[in-house]
């Protein structure tokens, strides 16, 4: 993979010596969270890019398109029911999944925003953020299996975040988000393993997409610094990622530039 922004003396620590050519997506991609910023701008890309001949769009409510390659598919990432009955669309649809991408995610707690102590804690919370950025998602792609095994060199990329990461913890505090994302980051790793097995040459991936500006991340962005970037901006940066990666990166926790990012 290219590693895109990154200085050589990083390069130089990435210890590959293969320069791969971009790949455009193409073939069938399932995205989860079609309906939402960074989702829907994702499917923008997608139904703009001649490769790709059809996109399953899986959200909640029916995404609005009138691209005749879109079928939108209900998913409720917290009902167990739910995804096993869009799996089970998906394999009545199609025979084969090129790229499967997870942009869905979940946020904001019970107190209005994520949790700053561990006094605001709630159990009932835990398990809905970690249903939708962690178990949820993972079992989609367990029902999506069958489907990549039959593609060539599929692709299969999970929106994280970097406050997923444990060793960047610095801050404290967004327990059920940080918590959620590092185990999407483990199962993310986990599947990257078993995967390794296939002969198809697979590649799966936890990537930040930076900050963003969406309905998740507008509460936050306010105080920053650097301004967040558009959806589209984002769309453009992690279909590039997506464009680079090949089995080699399998089990990689990427930022939109294709830098490792720390565990
Ligand atoms: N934006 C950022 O700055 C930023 C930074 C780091 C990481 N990320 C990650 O990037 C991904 C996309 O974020 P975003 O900024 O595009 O957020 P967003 O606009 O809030 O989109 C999240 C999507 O997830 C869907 N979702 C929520 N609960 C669901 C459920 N139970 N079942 C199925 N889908 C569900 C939402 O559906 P509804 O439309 O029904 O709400 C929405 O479409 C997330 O994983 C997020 O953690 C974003």
């Amino acid at each position: 993979m290219v590693a895109l922004g990154l200085s050589s003396t990083e390069e130089a620590k990435r210890d590959k010596s293969k320069i791969s050519l971009p790949r455009p997506l193409s073939g069938t991609v399932v995205l989860l969270g079609a309906g939402g910023g960074i989702g829907a701008a994702l499917l923008d890309q997608l139904c703009r890019n001649g490769h790709v001949k059809q996109v399953l769009a899986l959200h909640p409510r029916e995404v609005s398109t009138c691209d005749p390659k879109v079928v939108w598919l209900p998913l409720d990432l917290t009902a167990p029911a739910s995804i096993a009955s869009c799996g089970a669309a998906l394999k009545e649809r199609v025979a084969v999944v090129d790229t499967l991408i997870c942009a869905s995610g979940y946020l904001h707690g019970a107190h209005g925003g994520p949790e700053k102590s561990l006094a605001e804690l709630l159990a009932a919370d835990l398990v809905h953020v970690m249903s939708i950025n962690a178990t949820g998602p993972l079992q989609l792609l367990s029902a999506c299996l069958p489907l990549l095994k039959r593609a060539s060199a599929p692709r299969v990329c999970f929106l994280s975040a970097q406050v997923g990461s444990i060793t960047d913890n610095r801050l404290g505090g967004w327990y059920g988000y940080r918590m959620s994302k590092a185990a999407l980051n483990m199962g993310v790793k986990t599947a990257a393993i078993e995967l390794e097995r296939w002969r198809n040459e697979p590649s799966v991936v936890a990537v930040h997409p930076g900050t963003t500006l969406s309905a998740l991340s507008r509460p936050f962005t306010k105080r920053r610094k650097l301004p967040p970037v558009s959806v589209a901006e984002c769309a453009e940066r992690l279909v590039s990622v997506l464009e680079h990666i090949g089995a080699d990166d399998s089990g990689r926790f990427l930022n939109y530039q294709g830098a490792d990012l720390p565990w």
